[in-house]
């Protein structure tokens, strides 16, 4: 570490990147589609009870591992604890992890500018659900068009993280989040107008636990993890930039909040439209890709929102998947001693490469179909398997995610200095008072709420006669 540690150049722009982390194709493509597939109700419940209780504790504990270490996550756990301890391995899981995750969110952002492009040289006005329909499944079978887009929106993340803290992740963060949100609520005004507003609502809401399973369950958590950042260190590095003295709780509490909100509005405004053009809510990954066209093409102003949307979509998977780089990078400047360039180029290129299979798992029998059939044999999926894409999302998301944000809490609550733990966490907040709450739930409640939930996920419980249903 020759050159002084990087910082954010204000307390705002801090809490952007961290929102602009926190906030992308989690919450407007992924949220809504599994709270689809998993029928509404009780699993949104449960995810935010989830981001209350687990997330928000977790993202207190890893803004403050960092700052206090000032370091990248392996390096972090070093400092907070020894060299060779056993704790390193979290950060390396972290660092694994953004490996994994990056790769295949490159191929749902390249989607987000492919739509982009689409929505501007051939507009979806006009067109029929069954059209856009089809447009989805060409784009999610054809290699050359994902190879395309994932080598572009890498680059582009690339030459970003290469910038610097303060000029690549802090100006792009401070610009984009404003606008997204804007265009979150007419998107959200315009849905509140159809038919289909009741119907959504009571489907998002209202307790339904007809088509929860504990890998429901389990997925609520790991989505919980996912969409706030947590469990693989991008908080430690965020909050490794941040000054002493600023509040990490109010921090906290301010990018969970934002975050809730816009995954609250994305359903708000997809169910309405799914429901008023008698869609499947069930449809999948293509959930955001189909249902924004059809109410684009049947919208007044439609051909002017429709790229925006998607342009918006696509800068909000990018600040995330700069936090994603930022980790893996951090990791080789803080540890390896190399320099910026250098270990941007090197961790993007593999991420890449890693995420060619991804790419290819919608047009290809061997990253498809075959893969699928392999992973059959894991009981994953209902049975059914996952091919490669849903595997490496299904593996970092449920199981590497939670895994990484249990040892963070641990470490936070047993390990660090007491000292160090609450002049921490005490610093520059007017919320000094919630301090063994949270240091309450780190202990006992985030642990024991992990582990039921992985116990419950492998069919433990079920064996032992204590849920109904299993995996
Ligand atoms: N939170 C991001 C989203 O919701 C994804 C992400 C996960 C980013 C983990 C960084 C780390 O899209």
């Amino acid at each position: 570490m020759a050159e002084q540690r990087a910082q954010w150049g204000s307390r705002l722009g801090f809490i952007l990147a961290a929102a602009g982390s926190a906030v992308g194709l989690g919450n407007i493509w992924k949220f809504p589609y599994i709270t689809g597939e998993n029928g509404g109700g009780w699993f949104v419940l449960i995810y935010l009870m989830c981001i209350a209780f687990v997330g928000l504790p977790i993202m207190m504990a890893e803004i403050l591992i960092g700052r206090t270490a000032q370091n990248s996550p392996v390096g972090a756990f070093r400092t907070l604890s020894r060299p060779g301890s056993p704790w390193l391995g979290v950060g390396w899981l972290g660092v694994a992890a953004a490996f994994v995750i990056l790769s295949y969110y490159s191929v749902v952002a390249g989607w987000a500018m492919h739509y982009t492009w689409i929505s501007l040289t051939e507009t979806f006005t006009g067109k029929s659900p069954e059209q856009i329909g089809d447009t989805f499944d060409a784009l999610f079978e054809s290699p050359k068009l994902n190879l395309f887009w994932h080598t572009l929106f890498m680059a582009i993340t690339i030459g970003i993280v290469m910038a610097g803290v303060r000029r690549g992740l802090e100006l792009c963060a401070k610009i984009l989040m404003p606008t997204l949100f804007l265009l979150l609520l007419v998107l959200f005004l315009y849905a509140t107008t159809t038919d289909g507003f009741g119907k959504a609502f009571t489907f998002i809401f209202a307790p339904n636990a007809e088509k929860l399973t504990p890998a429901g369950v389990l997925e609520a958590l790991g989505h919980s993890f996912f969409t706030l950042s947590l469990g693989m260190g991008a908080m430690i590095t965020y909050g490794s930039y941040l000054k002493r003295e600023d509040d990490l709780v109010a921090a906290s509490i301010t990018v969970s909040v934002l975050d809730t909100t816009v995954a609250l509005l994305a359903c708000l405004m997809l169910f309405p439209i799914i429901f008023t053009v008698g869609l499947e809510p069930a449809a999948g990954p293509g959930l955001v890709f189909i249902s924004i066209p059809i109410a684009f093409a049947q919208m007044p102003g439609g051909a002017l929102l429709a790229p925006t949307f998607f342009v918006l979509l696509t800068f909000a998977a990018l600040t995330s998947a700069i936090s994603l780089l930022e980790v893996a990078v951090s990791y080789f400047i803080d540890e390896r001693g190399w320099h910026r360039v250098k270990a941007t180029l090197v961790c993007g290129g593999s991420i890449l490469v890693i995420g060619i299979p991804s790419a290819l798992s919608g047009g290809t029998k061997l990253f498809g179909e075959s893969f699928q059939s392999l992973t059959k044999y894991l009981h994953v999926n209902e049975g059914k398997g996952f091919n490669w894409f849903d595997f490496f999302d299904y593996v970092a998301t449920n199981w590497m995610l939670p895994l990484g944000g249990l040892g963070i809490a641990l470490f936070a609550a047993w390990r660090v200095g007491a000292k160090a733990r609450e002049e921490g966490f005490k610093a520059g907040t007017k919320f000094a008072k919630l301090y063994w709450g949270w240091v309450l739930l780190l202990r006992f409640v985030v642990p024991i709420a992990v582990l039921l939930v992985f116990l419950n996920a492998i069919g433990v419980l079920q064996r032992l006669g204590l849920t109904g249903n299993g995996p």
